[in-house]
Parts: C-alpha cells; structure tokens; sequence
C-alpha cells in the first residue's frame, strides 16, 4: 500500500449477530459494502485493507482510518446493513485527506462517526498542540 493514502483498516472478522441468515460474519459483509462504495474515491488517495481482529470485538463491527504522519481514528458499531454508516466513512476520509495531520474535530466528522469513535492517536511526530512532550517532566 502506497504511504500517500489513508488507509480504512476494516475488522473482517467482527460479529453483527446476523452470520446464521447471512453466511459471512458482520466485518466482512461491511468490507465489502466499504470496498464497493469507495472504489470510486481509489484515485482520490484511500486503499482498504481487511483485518483479522482489531481488539474491540464488543463494539462490532471495527474501521480505523490511519496515514503516516496523521492521526488514527477507530469507530465501532458501524452495521454492514445500513449504507448511511459506509457513506459516513467516506466523508469522513475525505475530510481526513484535507485536514493537516488528518485532525478532525468532533463537529468536523459525519454525525454518525462522533458518537461512536473509540479512539483517537496522533502520529509519532506530530506538532499538534493537543500533543505534549513529557520527556523533561519524566526525568526531573
Ligand atoms: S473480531 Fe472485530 S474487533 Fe475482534
């Protein structure tokens, strides 16, 4: 994957609660309907990668977007079932690409990525002033 782009990281193997009508667990489903509806943005710089468990299994189903030197944002209880929440995600990577470091503002994200966000970090060399050095504190 190329460094220009944000990544949408998808959990492939989170549980909706819908695998025994469906036959694909809840993660994949969603991977799916996120690949499908982004394929046209592939060119505006965001690649999609399934990943197998993101340590959140109780808030299914999982996205984080990332890119060097940005934040990484992860937000839970997106449903595969409800197109609005992978239409969120899109807006929310195209604001992500604008954004300097990627820093969006709870009022900045979709409505339905501001209550469901389950982490926010900021890259390793940021110079955000929400990111404070605590070396001089630590060795005093
Ligand atoms: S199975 Fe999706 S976070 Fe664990």
């Amino acid at each position: 994957m190329s460094d220009e782009r944000a990544v949408l990281s998808i959990c492939i193997t989170c549980r909706d609660g819908r695998e025994t009508e469906t036959g694909t667990r809840g993660g994949s489903r969603l991977a799916e309907v996120i690949h499908a509806e982004i394929g046209g943005l592939a060119a505006a710089g965001v690649a999609c990668r399934g990943v197998k468990c993101m340590s959140h299994c109780k808030r299914p189903c999982i996205v984080s977007v990332s890119q060097n030197d940005k934040f990484t944002y992860v937000f839970g209880d997106l449903d595969p079932h409800k197109p609005a929440h992978a239409q969120a995600l899109i807006e929310l990577v195209e604001r992500y690409n604008k954004a300097p470091e990627g820093f969006l503002q709870r009022m900045d994200r979709p409505e339905f990525l501001r209550a469901n966000i389950l982490g926010r970090f900021p890259p390793i060399r940021s110079v955000s002033p929400l990111v404070l050095r605590l070396d001089p504190i630590v060795a005093e």
